[in-house]
């Protein structure tokens, strides 16, 4: 969560950084702020609010200077005022940084610091990077070798830029369990937490490994380890596909990543049958084999855990990457760890990835942004090649993400080619599904927008869609939602539906059918009013949605595209941004 980005090269500074952290909003949207170096004066200009608002309320753009840092905040320590926006100064004034991450002991180093006479302004853990450069730099050292110095006083994870007026002219920047890349046309550079920042203007990326500090100043570049002896990097290309960043028609970026997704199963296809193949065989000749993952992507682990099961006989376990810790105790050299991650930097997960890892355990990721963190920990990686997903709610990249489980799991039966073309056929399904149910989930968007809860109901492979497209709901609209297994509503939830308390069924014509739609009777019995997911009609339903009839184990897909539709629709009912709700980030980079 929060976005960094710096500049440093020939051209006005601030226009870059405000575009950039245009493209960064998704990490972070509660405040917004930039510095910029310029004849001899160090100028901050910061607030709480959108960046939209920020940029004019105080004049943004109108900062001259052509080395400049920005930040585009999601509120960690301090609450959301101008004072905790970043970029954060010392007690002189004369630097500037920008930081993504925790410094988990910043309460002691701010308490050593205060003795020492060090005067804060904010209530944030990022203050402390300022004050102990101030320190280091009073004794006229590069900022670089002063970066180097204070970094082993940090603990937590970071990637932070830091400027200053006592070594004009530059930007240092370092990580730590947090992304950094750097941006090259020289003599122009750029460094952000996800190259999507500055993807308009180049594709040349480096990364920085932990703990490495980059130097960046107009024409040249540096890179040392944290012995401060220099090291080479290569040069990445970035594929074309990352520097798209429009909403084209579509009103919200969610929008559009709902209705591309025909598109993006067939990007997802395009992989490498032999991986597959060699992963299949790794999954299968584990000792035990783990899932992990959060939100969107953990319920997509669901669904391949009944694939796994269901096509390659292969028993497998999702473990939460939140708890992941908590059962390290039983990985070994035996495991297999699957992580899945849409931005490849949640840190459950990347954390979690660490502990299979110390343990000796096999990691293979599924990700979807490229050069992320999780993908450089892994043995093996598998892209989603969905695209840059913006909209917080993950919607392109879930699909992707039962696509290529799906295609693992035939894999393990050397049927990698049947799967592919079962899902290159889905593609229209995926279009067609939205066509047949748009006027109707506008309809239930305004019949239901006050209701207070809604239920999600399914079974067998299907129940992970039911929490799946509760999640939707919940992050965009604000209303409560649950999912779970249909089995289960009996068993305490039912007290809780009254006369017309929204439930969705997702009800195909498949093994769980009869099961499923019992439930469904005992939830109307009770007042409920039933939203069917099927593509069997029936008078249960008090609205009937209604999806292709599909290969059992393709229901999954076709059913949860409706879901993120319906929450979409409620969400703008409501009048809420789907694309930025309250309290949420996109990508998670704290624990
Ligand atoms: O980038 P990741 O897939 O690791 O993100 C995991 C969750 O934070 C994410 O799926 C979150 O739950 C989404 N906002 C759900 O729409």
């Amino acid at each position: 969560m929060c976005g960094i980005i710096g500049y440093c090269g020939q051209k006005p500074g601030a226009a870059i950084v405000i575009e950039a952290l245009k493209r960064l909003e998704y990490r972070g949207y509660d405040s917004a702020g930039i510095a910029s170096l310029c004849d001899g004066r160090l100028l901050i200009k910061k607030d709480a609010g959108k960046l939209e608002e920020v940029v004019h309320k105080q004049g943004l753009a109108e900062l001259p200077g052509n080395v400049t840092v920005g930040h585009t905040r999601w509120a960690t320590h301090g609450a959301v005022t101008q004072a905790n926006a970043h970029p954060h100064s010392d007690c002189t004034g004369r630097i500037a940084v920008v930081h993504n991450g925790i410094i988990e002991n910043n309460q002691e180093l701010r308490r050593e610091l205060t003795g020492l006479g060090h005067r804060f302004t904010s209530d944030t853990d990022t203050e402390v990077i300022a004050h102990l450069l101030e320190d280091e730099l009073k004794n006229g050292r590069a900022l670089e070798q002063v970066v180097l110095s204070i970094v082993p006083r940090l603990e937590g994870s970071y990637a932070f830029l830091a400027a200053s007026l006592d070594d004009p002219g530059k930007i240092v920047g370092t990580r730590k369990n947090n992304p950094l890349v750097v941006g090259i046309d020289s003599p122009n550079y750029y460094i952000s937490s996800d190259a999507l920042a500055f993807s308009t203007y180049t594709n040349k990326v480096m990364t920085l490994d932990d703990n490495e500090v980059v130097v960046l100043s107009p024409g040249r570049i540096e890179f040392l380890d944290a012995r401060g002896s220099k090291t080479v990097k290569q040069v990445k290309q970035l594929d074309h596909s990352w520097a798209e960043n429009s909403r084209g028609i579509y009103p919200h970026f969610m929008l559009k990543e709902i209705m591309e997704q025909a598109d993006v199963l067939g990007q997802t296809i395009q992989q490498d049958q032999k991986t597959f193949n060699r992963i299949a065989l790794d999954i299968l000749r584990a000792r035990q084999v783990i899932i992990t993952a959060c939100g969107s992507s953990r319920y997509a682990a669901l669904v391949g855990r009944y694939l796994f099961s269901k096509v390659g006989k292969r028993f497998c376990d999702v473990v939460m990457a939140s708890e992941f810790g908590y059962f390290a105790d039983s990985v070994d050299k035996g495991t297999v760890v699957v992580a899945v991650s849409q931005s490849g930097e949640t840190a459950d997960v990347v954390e979690g990835v660490k502990a299979a890892k110390a343990a000796e355990a096999q990691v293979i990721s599924i990700v979807n942004r490229p050069n992320s963190i999780l993908a450089d920990m892994s043995d093996h990686v598998i892209y989603l090649n969905c695209g840059p997903e913006i909209a917080v709610a993950a919607t392109k990249s879930f699909l992707s993400q039962l696509a290529i489980f799906y295609l693992l799991s035939y894999a393990m039966v050397s049927s990698f080619d049947e799967a592919a073309s079962s899902l290159i056929g889905l593609c229209g399904e995926t279009t067609r599904v939205l066509d047949w149910n748009k006027s109707e989930l506008i309809r239930l968007s305004e019949t239901l927008k006050d209701s207070s809860d809604f239920y999600y109901l399914a079974r067998g492979i299907n129940f992970a869609i039911a929490s799946e497209g509760a999640l939707k709901l919940k992050e965009i609209s604000y209303i409560h939602a649950e999912g779970m297994p249909a089995g289960e509503l009996k068993h305490g939830t039912l007290a809780l539906i009254e006369p017309g308390t929204p439930v969705v069924v997702i009800c195909p014509a498949d093994y769980t059918f009869s099961e499923t739609l019992s439930n469904a009777i005992e939830a109307k019995s009770r007042g409920a009013y039933i939203i069917g997911v099927s593509d069997k009609e029936s008078d249960v339903y008090d609205s009937w949605i209604r999806i292709p009839r599909v290969e059992e184990l393709l229901y999954p897909m076709v059913a949860v595209v409706p879901l993120q539709l319906l929450a979409y629709y409620l969400a703008i009912s409501r009048g809420c941004d789907p694309d930025k709700p309250r309290n949420l980030a996109k990508s998670v980079t704290v624990k």
